[in-house]
């Protein structure tokens, strides 16, 4: 019998939506915890094949999700370009910025990036050996302009001023960092796919930043280049899109993209977001991951609440978002339960 992810994602409706988190493998686990610390930092748990497939296992056994996330970063695509990266206990990435036309030279070409990502595609073999016959396999990374505004910066950024800015004053180094990474993108995503992922999902968080034309040329055209280049050399595998916080960009999205699916964060409702956006096939999310701090009866009916709005087409159930360091692993349970009606 075929995955129940594969299935939603090939556009059937099914009674009970399958279901993962993003960021299920992280901080609100005490196991994850115990595996980092094990590792010693962040980067160092990423790059050691064994420590990430355990992370990458370890909600799988908890909960029993539908699909495991290989666990890695976004960031480690520009690592693997030569940029800087490092991570700051309490406060997040850090990168060495590029901002002019000698920086980007400077980066290593596409065709140079395994080397560094040899440990990802390891950890990628080590799951499809391990992971249970039910669970599908998502490989991911990050779209090229939430990636650039990152490298751009040297920082995550609450609006994505640098890059924004970037883009207005040296127009040729911006689009050149975003061919750069589209390119660089296709061939990691590839290399994913042939160590087993099968399914890819694209991460562009700050997707809702790009207004008007800024969408279509930065969000919109990497993901259909992206996508199509996926599936020319994988005919048939499924990509699900994240253009997190695009409002009304998220309608068209897919159709515009090829991607099988959208993923929608928390700002859009279920019920507009199955009217416009479900209408053209899959959907994935869209709990607010704070009901996972809060609990109670309150995560009980949104969970409800969102999987009947999304119960009439395919539907993958997830979050908003990420689930955050303050969870609790219980509600994670009652989530669940309220959602397979146990
Ligand atoms: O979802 C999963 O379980 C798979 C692994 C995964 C991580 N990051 C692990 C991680 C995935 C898919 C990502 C994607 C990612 N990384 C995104 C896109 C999704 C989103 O959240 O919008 C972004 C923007 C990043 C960059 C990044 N990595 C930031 C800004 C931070 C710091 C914030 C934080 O939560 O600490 C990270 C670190 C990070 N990536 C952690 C994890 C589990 C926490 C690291 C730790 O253990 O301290």
């Amino acid at each position: 019998m075929t995955k129940t992810i594969l299935r939603a994602l090939a556009g059937e409706t099914l009674p009970v939506p399958p279901v993962w988190m993003m960021r299920q493998a992280g901080r609100y686990l005490p196991e994850y915890r115990a595996t980092r610390a094990k590792a010693g930092d962040f980067l160092s748990l990423c790059y050691t094949p064994e420590l990430a497939a355990e992370v990458t296992l370890q909600p799988i056994r908890r909960y029993g999700f539908d699909a495991a996330i290989l666990f890695a970063d976004i960031l480690l695509l520009p690592q693997a370009l030569g940029a800087d990266l490092w991570f700051v206990t309490g406060e997040g990435p850090r990168l060495s910025t590029i901002t002019t036309q000698a920086g980007l030279v400077a980066l290593r070409g596409k065709d140079e990036i395994h080397e560094t990502l040899a440990p990802v595609y390891e950890t990628i073999r080590i799951l499809t050996r391990e992971l249970p016959r039910e669970t599908t396999l998502i490989g991911f990374a990050g779209a090229p302009w939430t990636v650039a505004t990152y490298m751009i910066a040297g920082r995550g950024t609450p609006d994505q001023a640098p890059a924004h800015a970037l883009k207005t004053s040296d127009r040729a180094t911006f689009v050149g960092l975003i061919d750069l990474l589209t390119e660089a993108t296709i061939d990691y995503l590839s290399a994913q796919v042939e160590a087993g992922a099968e399914v890819i999902k694209l991460f562009d968080s700050w997707a809702g930043s790009l207004k008007g034309q800024d969408f279509d040329d930065f969000a919109l055209a990497p993901a259909k280049r992206i996508i199509a280049e996926l599936k020319r050399r994988h005919p048939g595998l499924p990509v699900i899109a994240f253009p997190r916080e695009a409002g009304d960009r998220y309608v068209g999205f897919a159709r515009a993209t090829g991607a099988d699916c959208v993923a929608l964060d928390n700002s859009v409702s279920a019920e507009w977001a199955a009217e416009h956006v479900q209408k053209d096939g899959c959907v994935q999310g869209n709990l607010d991951p704070r009901l996972l701090v809060a609990g109670g009866e309150e995560l009980v009916a949104e969970t409800r609440r969102i999987a009947k709005a999304f119960s009439g087409g395919p539907h993958i159930f997830n979050l908003g978002h990420g689930i955050t360091p303050d969870a609790d692993p219980e509600n994670v349970h009652i989530m669940l339960n309220a959602l397979r009606g146990a």
